[in-house]
C-alpha cells in the first residue's frame, strides 16, 4: 500500500490518496476544535488514542456484523480504510439527556431516557451541521425517495445495534455511553459505517463518579482533556 498525495485536511485528520482507487489512508491528528471550529486547541496524543480505539471498536463490530470502512492499522496514527461516498448526515444516538438535546428541549444533563433517541444532522460546516429530518432531506434533493428511505432504514438499523454494543463494552470497563455520532458512506453500493468511534465523538461518563472521559472537557474547559482519553485508553487495555 502507497501512500500517494494529500486528499482533504480536515479539522482532526488528514486523509491521504493510496495507490488502490479503492483505499485511503487516514491520519489522526492531536488538534482539537469544538463550536464548527472556533475553538482551537491540541489534546496531545489524542490522535493515537482516536485512531486505536476507532480501529478497535470497529473490529468488534465487524465480529457483529456491522460492515464498517476499516481496513488496516498502518501505525498508531494511520490507517488504511475504505473509500466511500459520504452519507451528508450526522447520526447522533443518545441514552441520556446531554449537550443540545439538554438545550433544545430544556432536560437536565444526566436525565433518564425512557427510550434511546436517533437524530440527524445535515452535515454542513457553513451552516454549523443543523438538525433535519426526512421530509427536509427529500425537500432538498439530498437522496431520491427510494434512495433515502432504504439507506435510512439501513443506517437505523445499524444505529441501533452499534449503540447496544458499545454500551455494553463501555459498560464493561465502569463507563457510560451517554451519546454519540456516526458517519455512513456508501462502498461498491452498501452502506457502511465510516469515519472515527472515539472521544471526540462520544459522550462517555464514569459510571461512579459522572466524571466526563471525553472532548466536553476541552469543549467546556473542564481540564484534563489528555488525562481522559489516556484513561478511556488504558480501561479498553489499548496501552498494551
Ligand atoms: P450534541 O449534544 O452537542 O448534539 O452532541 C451529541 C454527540 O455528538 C456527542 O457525543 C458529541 C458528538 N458530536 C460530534 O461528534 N461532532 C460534533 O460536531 C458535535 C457537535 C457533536
Amino acid at each position: 500500500m502507497k501512500e500517494l498525495e494529500l486528499m482533504y485536511e480536515g479539522k482532526a485528520k488528514k486523509v491521504f490518496k493510496t495507490d488502490d482507487e479503492d483505499l485511503l489512508i487516514v491520519a489522526y491528528k492531536d488538534d482539537a476544535t469544538a463550536f464548527n471550529g472556533l475553538k482551537k486547541g491540541t489534546i496531545v496524543g489524542k490522535g493515537i488514542v482516536n485512531n486505536r480505539m476507532s480501529n478497535y471498536l470497529c473490529k468488534i463490530l465487524e465480529e457483529k456484523g456491522i460492515p464498517t470502512h476499516y481496513v488496516e492499522e498502518l501505525d498508531e496514527r494511520r490507517t488504511v480504510v475504505k473509500k466511500v461516498e459520504i452519507v451528508p448526515l450526522e447520526v447522533i444516538i443518545r441514552n441520556k439527556a446531554a449537550g443540545s438535546f439538554s438545550k433544545r428541549l430544556g432536560v437536565a444533563e444526566g436525565t433518564e431516557l425512557k427510550c434511546s433517541t436517533l437524530e440527524f444532522s445535515y452535515k454542513n460546516d457553513d451552516l454549523g451541521d443543523p438538525l433535519i429530518n426526512s421530509y427536509m432531506a427529500l425537500a432538498l434533493g439530498l437522496a431520491t425517495k427510494s434512495h433515502y428511505v432504504t439507506s435510512k432504514d439501513k443506517i437505523e438499523h445499524a444505529a441501533e445495534t452499534i449503540n447496544e454494543e458499545l454500551k455494553e463494552i463501555f459498560k464493561n470497563i465502569g463507563i457510560e455511553l451517554i451519546d454519540f455520532k456516526l458517519e455512513f458512506g456508501r462502498y461498491h453500493g452498501e452502506i457502511i459505517l465510516a469515519d472515527e468511534i472515539s472521544p471526540d465523538t462520544c459522550r462517555y461518563w464514569d459510571i461512579e463518579t459522572h466524571d466526563h472521559l471525553d472532548k466536553d472537557r476541552f469543549r467546556r474547559d473542564l481540564g484534563d482533556a489528555e488525562g481522559a482519553y489516556q484513561e478511556v485508553y488504558r480501561r479498553l487495555g489499548l496501552d498494551k
